[in-house]
């Protein structure tokens, strides 16, 4: 177990593709850090230089307190499990376990000690005299998760480490992970591109766009308090519907225009300037009025148009337009999913914005979080 800070570090790859910019990140003792973002932003770079296999172009990563930047692999006391797990095919099950230990010249005692325990944890143990063709995906991709585990390092890599699996299988290992992580209480950095792997396993979660850290935190700061409009469209499925429109503010009342729609927020939270802005509702946000009651539902703010009703069961997504623009609405809420189930294609819903779950954005390129509201 050890602490992984990571000061300015930049990577320029001899084509003179910028590939990671000023990266600021810190990894505390037993942390399980999340880097996400899209195809191509320097994830596996940034897993890669870690763990020693790729050059610093400037920058430090420190392992333990340790500058590991001139440091080979071998010497960073770093375990990595890829997506395609490279076990060795022709060694058994227990040899590709051993096999790192072995190199250490580790005890044999010790050796055997630490499969047994490892391979217990990850349910293996009865497939040790097997070699990988023997073995299913998942079992597979245990094995090699193991062979990290056994080798007791102070820091695991994982680069999409269940990529590979069915969505069955994927979110049966996700929670194996979890316990495994809060057994062993290692620390680790894990690349993924799957949403609810990063919520639901991360400590903390760094959003990466084109080899800048965007935001670092926790899965519900991302979620609750997106610093701008790439990490809240990146963080939350479906996404953050955006509204790019003008905000008037004359004494108490303030009006938000919209392709061509008004919406009256004198009530509500909205930037304490008037300007031109980016309103960010999650799909939750949006509530459509069941039929009883509607007066302490709140306010009606818009009338989106059905396109396309989904239903997945615990909850539905009703895909609709506002103001001609494509928006995704999602409720559980049983009253509000018979208006949404019993709409046709075309008719008109009136809908609420939750005065509370409002996300203000400034129109420039970046979309920066406007912090002065009221
Ligand atoms: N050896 C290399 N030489 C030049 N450019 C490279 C090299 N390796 C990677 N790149 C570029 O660096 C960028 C980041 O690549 P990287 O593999 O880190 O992305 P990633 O975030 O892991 O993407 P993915 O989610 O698709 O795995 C890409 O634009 C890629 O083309
Ligand atoms: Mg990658």
């Amino acid at each position: 177990m050890a602490k992984l800070v990571i000061k300015d570090l930049n990577k320029i790859y001899e084509n003179k593709v910028e590939v990671l910019k000023n990266v600021n990140i810190e990894a505390g003792h037993g942390e399980f850090l999340v880097l996400v973002g899209p195809s191509g932003c320097g994830k596996s770079t940034l897993l890669r230089m870690i763990a020693g296999l790729e050059d610093i172009t400037s920058g430090s990563i420190e392992i333990g307190e340790r500058v590991v930047n001139e440091l080979p692999p071998a010497e960073r006391d770093i375990a990595m499990v890829f997506q395609d797990y490279a076990l060795y095919p022709h060694m058994t099950v227990r040899e590709n376990l051993s096999f790192g230990l072995r190199i250490k010249k580790r005890p044999q005692d010790e050796i055997n000690e630490r499969i047994q325990t490892a391979s217990k944890m990850l349910d293996i143990d009865h497939l040790l005299d097997r070699k990988p063709s023997q073995l299913s995906g998942g079992q597979r991709q245990r094995v090699a998760i193991g062979r990290a585990i056994v080798r007791k390092p102070a820091l695991f890599l994982f680069d999409e480490p269940l990529s590979n699996l069915d969505a069955q299988l994927r979110s049966q290992t996700r929670i194996e992970l979890a316990a495994l992580h809060q057994k062993v209480g290692a620390t680790v950095v894990y690349v993924t591109h799957d949403q609810v792997e990063a919520m639901t396993l991360a400590d903390r979660i760094a959003v990466l766009n084109k080899g800048r850290v965007q935001q670092l935190g926790s899965p519900l700061e991302l979620y609750n308090n997106p610093v701008n409009t790439f990490v809240a469209s990146f963080i939350g499925n479906p996404s953050m519907n955006f509204f790019k429109g003008n905000l008037e503010i004359s004494g108490s009342r303030k009006v938000f225009s919209f392709n061509g729609l008004s919406f009256d927020f004198s009530d509500a939270p909205t930037p304490t300037k008037p300007g031109s802005y980016v309103l960010g509702l999650r799909p939750e946000a949006l509530k459509v009025l069941a039929k009883e009651g509607r007066e302490s539902q709140g306010a009606v703010d818009c009338k989106p148009k059905v396109v396309l009703i989904e239903p997945h069961g615990h909850e539905t997504h009703l895909v609709a337009s506002i103001g001609g623009q494509q928006v995704i609405i999602r409720s559980a809420n049983p009253k509000r999913l018979q208006v949404m189930e019993e709409a046709t294609r075309g008719s008109e819903l009136a809908t609420t914005i939750d005065r509370k779950a409002m996300h203000w954005f400034d129109s420039t390129e970046e979309g920066g979080r406007v912090n002065e509201i009221s």
